[in-house]
């Protein structure tokens, strides 16, 4: 079974309910008819009834078994602002002022989220990335012991000798820009967690580098270092390794050479990049160069399942994303 198909059978069985506050685009239309073609989860759309049901009509999109969300008319409109009002006190959101955040279609996907209408919510293929996060990291917060949320993506290789099965996980490759050891620590805690969750496999992390084992040395190597170190302390059951480079991480014959004795070099299934350069940047080659499907940006660390698409993304992604954030909703 390929690893989208397992990550939709986990979703199937977890029957959740996900806002998709991008309720009159094309994709999202087609991508919740197919969620619930395919029994995946109750896709919530949010927006003008009318307007979604007059584009869904156009568009020959079948509206069964899909719940419509009228921001402007819901009866729990008044409920949802109180509540980010109360939330949001110490920024200086008063009633009003909570009244016109929730004018944007994020903020209300995240408060239906927090107040429990929704399990999950799924956006961002028609808005940056910023405006999907920032609402979710405003209001529904980080896990217990995570200060920085991080985006991950589940790499998929043909070949099977990297990784599980072909199967590594990379973070961060969508979040922050810079992190100090501890927040790369929390990282890598969390990342082991997604691969855990999402796929059932037991985590193996390389905390990632231009050195591997003081074969270089540099104030970023030394950050790669104490994150490993913070990250043993905070996690002591967890199986992770660093300083590692690439191909001492992945691949046996080098990690026997250049990290006798470890237990995660040469065959590592999570890679923390040290930073969002890196992260970014590999997973995109991994992809291109490699010819890895990349699975993702799941955004990990936060207190509900929320996930930002890519504003290329095709209906396929979006069902995807969607089964992703159903499982992640546990
Ligand atoms: N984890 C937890 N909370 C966070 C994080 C984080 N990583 N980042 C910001 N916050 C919180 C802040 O504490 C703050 O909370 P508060 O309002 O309660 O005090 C709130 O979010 C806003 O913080 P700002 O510092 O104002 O955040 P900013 O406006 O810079 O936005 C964002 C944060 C959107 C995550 C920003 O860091 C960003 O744009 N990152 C890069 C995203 C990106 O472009 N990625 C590459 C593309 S994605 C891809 O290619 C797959």
């Amino acid at each position: 079974m390929g690893v989208m198909d397992a990550i939709k059978e986990k979703a199937r069985a977890a029957k959740r309910r996900v806002a998709l506050p991008e309720g009159t685009e094309e994709r999202i239309l087609k991508a919740a008819q197919a969620a619930v073609a395919e029994r995946l989860v109750t896709p919530i759309l949010l927006g003008d009834e009318n307007a979604i049901r007059g584009r869904a009509a156009e568009l020959g999109v079948a509206l069964a078994g899909i719940e419509i969300h009228d921001m402007a008319r819901s009866p729990v409109r008044e409920k949802l602002a109180a509540k980010l009002s109360e939330l949001r006190r110490d920024k200086g959101v008063d009633i009003a002022r909570a009244q016109r955040l929730l004018d944007d279609k994020n903020c209300y996907g995240v408060m239906l989220v927090k107040d429990g209408h929704a399990d999950a919510m799924v956006s961002g293929c028609t808005c940056p990335t910023a405006d999907v996060l920032r609402p979710a990291l405003q209001i529904l917060k980080t896990e217990p012991g995570v200060s920085r949320v991080s985006g991950a993506f589940v790499m998929v290789s043909e070949r099977k000798e990297l990784g599980d099965d072909g199967i590594t996980l990379f973070a961060d490759c969508a979040v922050n820009p810079v992190l100090t050891p501890r927040e790369l620590a929390e990282v890598a805690i969390s990342s082991a967690r997604t691969l855990k969750r999402l796929l059932g496999l037991e985590p193996r992390v390389a905390m990632l580098s231009f050195s591997t084992k003081g074969s270089a040395s540099h104030d970023v190597v030394e950050k790669v270092i104490e994150a490993t170190r913070l990250a043993r302390e905070i996690d002591p059951g967890l199986i992770i390794d660093g300083e590692l480079q690439a191909d001492a991480a992945l691949i046996a014959a080098v990690g026997a050479k250049k990290a006798p004795g470890s237990p995660v070099a040469g065959r590592a299934n999570v890679l923390v990049f040290p930073s969002l350069d890196a992260g970014n940047i590999g997973y995109k080659i991994a992809q291109r160069f490699g010819g890895c499907e990349a699975i993702g940006p799941i955004l990990q660390g936060l207190n509900a399942a929320v996930n930002d698409l890519s504003r290329g993304a095709t209906v396929a992604d979006i069902v995807g994303t969607i089964a992703v954030a159903a499982v992640q909703a546990g």
